[in-house]
């Protein structure tokens, strides 16, 4: 294929030498000459281990070159890959200027060039971006995709090779088959999506990468106040890769509860305190919880309903545990507020209940048993709002009787509201597959 690549840094240079290197005819294109001299004469532009022999050899195979001219690039290329730089404003706001201009200098040379043609935002930015700034600045007709880099620098070369995941987001398919040619021999799955998941796809990857340094450290920091080897720990830690290297926990829903994190949390923090540990990190765990119980809260209180029915009370479903449930907190408040609430769990008998659960209920919230109901069918007819406490099919049978003016809360995120709808229908959009040949749809 034939690209031209704009924005000679990093990202640039490294996807520039690779694409030559998989066979692809590359032009690179930068405002500054002093990199487009260095291209021309088979230097690097940036440090970067292996990639000054590769440019060097792909300049002299005649498959790399660059220049400062956008419509020479864009007359000899059939893809655009944008590719420069996304820096913090003062005040953190990422900085488009230089996406900006290069757009628009794209958008005016592809006008003068007949063919099909597609652009592909490389750069890291914001959900939205693409269609505010990039589509408005494009002539009708240029295809549009977004493919995120998720290469390390000092190890760009290998990676670019294998990536975690090709990720393309797109609005039609002509967008991403250039790019399945592009990287046909890239071994990592392409996975095609929408143009806004691809692009907050690559934030998410990147705070959740500095989150996990910043929790290391602090355990670290922990594990040395008391005693304990921090890397046995960690590394005895990683060994579970059910429960803690893995997809478990990593849902967006709601606030978490039960028996053992809340409790096991606070011994840590306390330990923490007595031995003079600061974890800023580990500290927000509990605060960033509460905010999502208040904002289920929040949620019920702003529909200005008094008239509440409750499914599914537990801390999750499938279990009668009611210790620290967060529902347990939310029908509380709910009730200091006047509302009038009705709870369906049928996991949470009080005649089936024993031991911890049992004295729980019957010393701690007694005032909450009271309002147990034993029929879904009542609690939805007398309700203005219904909230969703537990997923599962409780939950779907009482969406099932809901009459449109009521209200549903649906704390849990499941696929059963309006917003979980939205998504699914997203998801059955998303392809993965290993390599072009095999697409498989992914499906909740
Ligand atoms: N560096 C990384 O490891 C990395 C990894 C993944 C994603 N990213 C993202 O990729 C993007 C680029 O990062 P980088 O580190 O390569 O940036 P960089 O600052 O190293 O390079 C950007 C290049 O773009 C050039 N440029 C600016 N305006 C231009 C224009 N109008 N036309 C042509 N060239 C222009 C600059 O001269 C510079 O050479 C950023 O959005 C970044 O967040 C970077």
């Amino acid at each position: 294929m034939r690209i031209s690549i704009f924005g000679l840094g990093y990202v640039g240079s490294v996807t520039a030498a690779c694409l030559a290197r998989a066979g692809h005819e590359v032009f690179g294109v930068d405002v500054n000459p002093d990199k487009v001299a260095m291209i021309n004469t088979g230097e690097s532009p940036v440090i970067e281990p292996g990639l000054a022999d590769l440019v060097e050899a792909m300049v002299t195979s005649g498959r790399l070159k660059a220049t400062v001219c956008v419509d020479e690039a864009v007359k000899h290329s059939d893809v655009a890959m944008i590719c420069v730089g996304t820096p913090s404003s003062r005040n953190g706001q990422i900085d488009l200027a230089a996406i900006e201009r290069v757009v628009e200098d794209v958008g005016c040379a592809v006008k003068r060039r007949p063919h099909p043609f597609t652009v592909v935002l490389r750069s890291t930015v914001l959900p939205g971006t693409t269609e505010r700034v990039l589509a408005p600045m494009l002539p009708d007709g240029v295809s549009i995709a977004v493919n995120p880099e998720f290469m390390r620098e000092g190890t760009s070369l290998a990676d670019f090779e294998h990536p975690p995941m090709t990720l393309v987001g797109c609005d039609a398919d002509e967008a991403a088959s250039p790019l399945r040619t592009l990287y046909a021999k890239v071994g990592a799955p392409f996975v095609q999506t929408s143009i806004k998941v691809a692009e907050m796809t690559k934030y998410v990857s990147n705070a959740f990468h500095a989150l996990k340094i910043c929790f290391a450290n602090e355990i670290g920091d922990l594990c040395e106040s008391l005693g304990v080897d921090p890397h046995e720990v960690i590394q005895t830690f990683l060994l579970d890769r059910k429960l803690n290297i893995s997809e478990a926990y990593l849902r967006p829903g709601f606030a978490f509860g039960g028996s053992c994190l809340p409790k096991d949390l606070r011994a840590l923090m306390y330990v923490a305190r007595k031995s003079d540990v600061q974890v800023p990190l580990l500290s927000s765990i509990d605060p960033s919880n509460e905010h999502q119980l208040r904002r289920g809260i929040e949620a019920v209180l702003s529909s200005r309903k008094k008239r509440i029915g409750v499914v599914g009370l537990a801390f999750k479903s499938g279990t009668d545990d009611l210790r620290e449930s967060p529902i347990v907190t939310l029908v509380e408040t709910l009730l200091g507020k006047g509302c009038t609430v009705r709870i369906f769990d049928p996991n949470v008998r009080l005649a089936a209940l024993v031991g911890a659960n049992r004295r729980y209920i019957e010393k701690e919230i007694p005032h909450i048993s009271s309002l147990m109901c034993d029929d879904l069918h009542t609690l939805v007819e007398e309700a203005e709002v219904i909230v969703i406490g537990s997923a599962g099919d409780d939950a779907a049978r009482a969406l099932a009787h809901c009459r449109p003016e009521q209200i549903v809360v649906d704390v849990t995120r499941s696929a059963l509201s309006s917003v979980h709808r939205a998504r699914a229908a997203y998801e059955s959009k998303m392809i993965v597959s290993a390599g072009a040949a095999s697409p498989r749809e992914i499906r909740e």
